[in-house]
């Protein structure tokens, strides 16, 4: 059994599988093990527990609300009354979360949500404290850990998952063979040149499983976050919703309040960007000044803060969105069962449907933990295949609640012609060959990232779209041919670039054809929602509608 990616989703399975009795359990990742998206999230985990007055039926209708009609309902519902039990587990296990002084846990308000109920550890170091507890369980048990090995590919034998294909430290090729293989990279926030994702969020997961011909869902709902700060450092330091939740204003290079600041992010974001286009600006303001005692509540941010000569009890701070958070990925069922037997995913990596067209702040966490409880119980109950439930169910139903539209035809291994079909002739033929050297490949990263920023951001158009389109294929070209030379460090660039423009193309179609407005997926052209639209974006070849009768499942 191996489980690709060390973030909550990844780690919150490895320990739980490392109790089934007779199952070896291997966690494959790209860097350390305590390195992951997980670690880089602050605001907290959103949950509901015993004695709040808050309700789970509340947390589940703000959630649904943020999603802009796109959530698979039942898996919102699992998210939000399974979340508690998983928050306390965590806590059994060593996570220390803030506590008032009568010493019951602390809850912060983020935007989108009706009350205050986020967790949080260290201020909003919270991901580093549920990341640090969890390395720490899973190296008390017998887990074998593959650090700096990068899985490339899923294994398929038969029509099952049998392992995945990686590379080793040196980059050399090898396969290692599993019963089941769990797929939680993390996400794909290094598409873009302005991110708050680490560079080794490259989408590797959803590439893997697209190139595998494993359906993919709700690529065009990239979440920008809105107060990143405007500072050269890549990713970009994160300002916490939670500063919004404790009174801080956003305000324009007039001094001007032009959005609810506690509205969901997707809405905050657009507000931004349309005030960033109108006054020809390049960030706007945060404005913390009033809030009492920063330095104790927040204090990770109060030192990276004063580290870039910005205090934040006299000075707004520059903000602008960056690239923060892929809504969709890997469709899976409430088991986190993908369309592949014995392929799973978790976390930002799979399309649980909890998130629709825009995550709530502070539900990424959770949805983690649950998921990835989820599927240890059902790998422990000897699942190997998906169950029409959840996404996998509403997409391969004849009566679903939210109808799916499929994309076909995307090819393996992935990015090229899709890629050309958005581009002109001219731009076509300036497809060129990549030099494999280190800086070559870095440069033309960088190119991949600044096209899907200019034309794939918080707001988009046709022709922004095939502009960023044009920019991916020029970037990329044809760099990488199968059979490519590359070798050591240079494979695993090239294998980082491959995934990144696998999954732009994804997102391009996705976007390019989605021709309304939603959620996190805004359109200069197509400005408002459209109930023609409320619908799911599959990538993946159609299948033949069925009933909710299990027998016979899957094919
Ligand atoms: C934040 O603290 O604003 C980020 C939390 C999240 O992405 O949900």
């Amino acid at each position: 059994m191996l489980v690709c990616g060390s973030g909550v989703a990844g780690l919150s399975a490895v320990v739980r599988l490392a109790e089934v009795p007779g199952l070896r359990v291997g966690v494959v990742t790209k860097a350390d093990l305590s390195q992951s998206t997980t670690r880089w999230a602050q605001g907290g985990v959103a949950a509901v527990l015993g004695g709040d007055e808050d309700s789970t039926d509340l947390h589940l209708a703000d959630t649904l609300a943020a999603g802009a009609g796109l959530c698979d309902a039942d898996a919102v519902r699992v998210l939000v009354d399974e979340g508690p039990v998983r928050v306390s587990e965590l806590i059994a296990l060593g996570a220390v979360f803030d506590r008032e002084a009568g010493g019951g846990l602390a809850r912060a308000r983020e935007g989108g949500h009706s009350t205050a109920r986020v967790l949080h550890a260290g201020g909003v170091a919270t991901g580093a404290e549920v990341e640090r507890a969890l390395v720490d369980a899973v190296a008390a048990t017998a887990t074998a850990v593959y650090e700096r090995w990068f899985a490339t590919d899923v294994l398929v034998e038969d029509g099952r998952c049998r392992g995945v294909v990686a590379l080793d430290p040196h980059g050399v090729r090898r396969s290692l063979r599993a019963s089941h293989v769990v797929l939680a990279t993390g996400g794909a926030g290094q598409m873009f040149a302005v991110t708050t994702n680490p560079a080794e969020a490259t989408g590797d997961g959803i590439a893997m499983a697209l190139r595998a011909g494993v359906f993919v869902a709700d690529m065009e709902f990239m979440q920008f976050h809105p107060t990143a700060l405007h500072h050269p450092a890549m990713p970009r330091p994160l300002l916490s919703e939670a500063l919004r939740g404790h009174g801080a204003l956003l305000r324009d290079a007039a001094g001007e309040r032009f959005v609810d600041e506690l509205a969901a992010r997707d809405l905050v974001s657009r507000a931004m960007a349309d005030r960033m286009a109108r006054d020809m600006v390049e960030h706007l303001w945060l404005d913390a000044t009033g809030l009492e005692a920063f330095d104790r509540r927040f204090p990770t941010l109060a030192a990276s803060l004063h580290d870039v000569g910005l205090d934040p009890a006299v000075d707004w701070l520059p903000i602008a969105p960056a690239a923060h958070y892929l809504s969709g990925g890997v469709v899976t069922d409430l088991d986190g069962a993908t369309a592949l037997p014995g392929l799973w995913a978790a976390g930002e990596t799979a399309c649980t449907g909890v998130h629709g067209a825009n995550r709530l702040a502070s539900n990424s966490l959770l949805e983690g933990m649950v998921f990835g409880a989820r599927l240890t119980e059902a790998i422990e109950a000897g699942k190997v295949g998906p169950e029409p439930t959840g996404v996998f169910g509403a997409i391969s139903s004849a009566e679903p609640e939210i109808p799916a539209r499929f994309l076909a035809g995307f090819p393996a291994p992935g990015w090229g012609a899709t890629l050309r079909e958005h581009v002109s002739g001219a731009a076509g033929a300036a497809l060129a060959a990549a030099p494999l050297d280190q800086a070559g490949l870095a440069k033309r990263r960088e190119q991949l990232q600044r096209a899907m920023t200019e034309g794939a951001g918080v707001l988009r158009s046709t022709r922004s779209l095939a502009e960023a389109a044009a920019g991916v294929t020029d970037a990329v070209g044809e760099a990488f041919p199968p059979g490519s030379p590359a070798a050591g460090e240079s494979a695993r660039a090239v294998a980082e670039i491959t995934n990144l423009s696998t999954v732009a193309a994804a997102l391009l179609r996705s976007a390019e054809a989605r021709t309304e407005s939603r959620g996190c997926h805004a359109r200069r052209d197509h400005p408002a929602a459209d109930d023609t639209w409320r619908c799911r974006i599959v990538h993946g070849e159609q299948v033949e509608a069925r009933t909710a009768d299990p027998a016979g499942w899957p094919p």
